[in-house]
């Protein structure tokens, strides 16, 4: 019970500026890039969460060290071919998709051994969708019920570039398979749906061997063997996946304004600012600027008193793939129906995210009509929470518990949410930065 929070009043009226921690993919990206340069690399404003802390744990198991001193994270890097294989290593992804799927990616092209395992909620996800591509670079892989974590991995050192189509807009399986094509002679071609790409521009700001080019719909990525990456020193910006929840929280607060500073506005992360505005939520982007390829800037949000509904056009999924439990909190609101559609990857994530989406707002009281792959909200702008609301046993996922807790604080009504701890995997201060706005 002590893990759980209760909520009974609404929060409103508040005008602050924040910082949320650093972006989780580029920091997870930046301690596997770091771990394979040639010395010593520096990250300031890493995120220190437990998917980081678990990648930083993962490269010490393959014999690179690291540490944390004055708020700045060091890796000493030992070189492409740094890594040493103890006999039966087993790496422990705990959580983390993007570690356990990209750290494949940079195995394969060993002889040994390794098994991979997680918790109970990366043991639920599909891995089937990495081992596919990486087993025809020659790689070998077992998986639990040829699809799940545990697997064993048995790599070669003659692996063979390969042709592979991505077209789940996944990038995860994207980056790994660039990772893998890094360790093998020949160019390996990559053609990608849209997706996040902080690896292509890694690669890039460290010029590697890799061409992007940018179709309308897809990336035609050719990746070559990597003989050498430099050591990179990282000034990490903020995550717009944490900012998401304090963006909405703003939108259904009344008389609040909140600006986000420092934040990552990627062009493949902003789908929840393209959503929001087209529903009449005030964003405004100031201070844009550019670090190493990425786009940076601070948010502005203020106070929306008239939510129109969306149809969401599905391009814009893959860009807001993990905001669309706290976007559906705004489209609750709206006045009208919204439909959301070809969103089969939300029931892939660390939950299945939308049923518990759905769960969530039924709880509320907001209808809502859904099938494998599209949910229909009913917004509700007078909606009024009548009964107390319980959310547990949701395999600990950290966007279900924030999302209940922004639902909680901006609808009111009287909630038990369980499994706090869920936070620390991505955003451990997120329920100091809520308290900050109480106050
Ligand atoms: C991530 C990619 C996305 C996202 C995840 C982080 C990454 O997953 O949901 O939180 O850092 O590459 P998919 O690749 O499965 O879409």
């Amino acid at each position: 019970m002590s893990n759980s929070v209760k909520i009974t009043n609404k929060i409103n009226n508040f005008k602050k500026t924040i910082r949320v921690s650093g972006d989780k993919s580029i920091s997870i990206r930046w301690v596997l890039f770091s771990s394979l340069a040639n010395g010593v690399s520096i990250a300031k404003n890493l995120l220190i969460s437990e998917d980081v802390l678990t990648a930083i744990h993962a490269i010490k198991k393959l014999g690179i060290k690291s540490n944390f001193k004055n708020n700045q994270c060091t890796i000493y890097g030992k070189g492409v071919d740094g890594y040493k294989y103890k006999k039966n290593l087993k790496i422990n992804a705990q959580n983390s998709g993007t570690l356990g799927r990209l750290l494949l990616g940079l195995l394969i092209n060993t002889n040994h051994k390794i098994k991979l395992i997680g918790d109970k909620s990366l043991s639920k996800r599909d891995f089937k969708r990495i081992s596919d591509p990486l087993s025809k670079f020659g790689a070998k892989f077992k998986l639990k019920n040829k699809k799940n974590l545990p697997l064993t991995l048995k790599g070669t050192s003659d692996l063979i570039p390969i042709k592979y189509s991505e077209n789940r807009g996944s990038a995860q399986c994207k980056s790994s398979v660039i990772f893998a094509a890094m360790r093998t002679n020949g160019t390996t071609i990559i053609k990608a749906k849209k997706s996040r790409n902080h690896t292509e521009l890694l690669c890039k700001h460290l010029k590697l061997p890799i061409i992007v080019k940018s179709k309308k719909y897809y990336d035609e990525i050719s990746v070559k063997k990597v003989k050498s990456i430099r050591p990179i020193n990282y000034n990490i910006p903020s995550d717009i996946s944490s900012s998401a929840f304090f963006i909405v929280l703003t939108a259904l607060s009344s008389d609040s304004e909140l600006t986000i500073k420092n934040v990552n506005v990627n062009p493949s992360r902003t789908g929840i600012i393209t959503i929001l505005k087209k529903m009449g939520i005030k964003i405004v982007i100031k201070n844009v600027r550019t670090y190493k390829g990425e786009k940076i800037s601070d948010i502005n949000i203020k106070s929306s008193k008239i939510i129109k509904s969306i149809k969401c056009p599905p391009k814009l999924n893959s860009g807001a793939i993990d905001e669309f439990l706290i976007i559906f909190l705004v489209a609750a609101r709206a006045n009208g129906v919204s439909k959301f559609t070809k969103l089969s990857e939300l029931n892939q994530k660390e939950s299945p995210r939308l049923k518990w989406a759905e769960y969530i707002l039924n709880q509320m009281g907001i209808k809502t009509i859904s099938t494998n792959d599209s949910i229909k909200i009913f917004g509700n702008p007078e909606i009024k929470i009548r009964k107390k609301i319980i959310i547990k046993n949701y395999l600990k996922d950290h966007r279900v518990f924030m999302t209940s807790i922004i639902a909680a604080l901006s609808y009111g009504g009287e909630w038990e949410i369980h499994d706090k701890d869920s936070i620390n995997t991505s955003f451990p201060n997120f329920l100091k930065i809520v308290n900050q706005l109480k106050n």
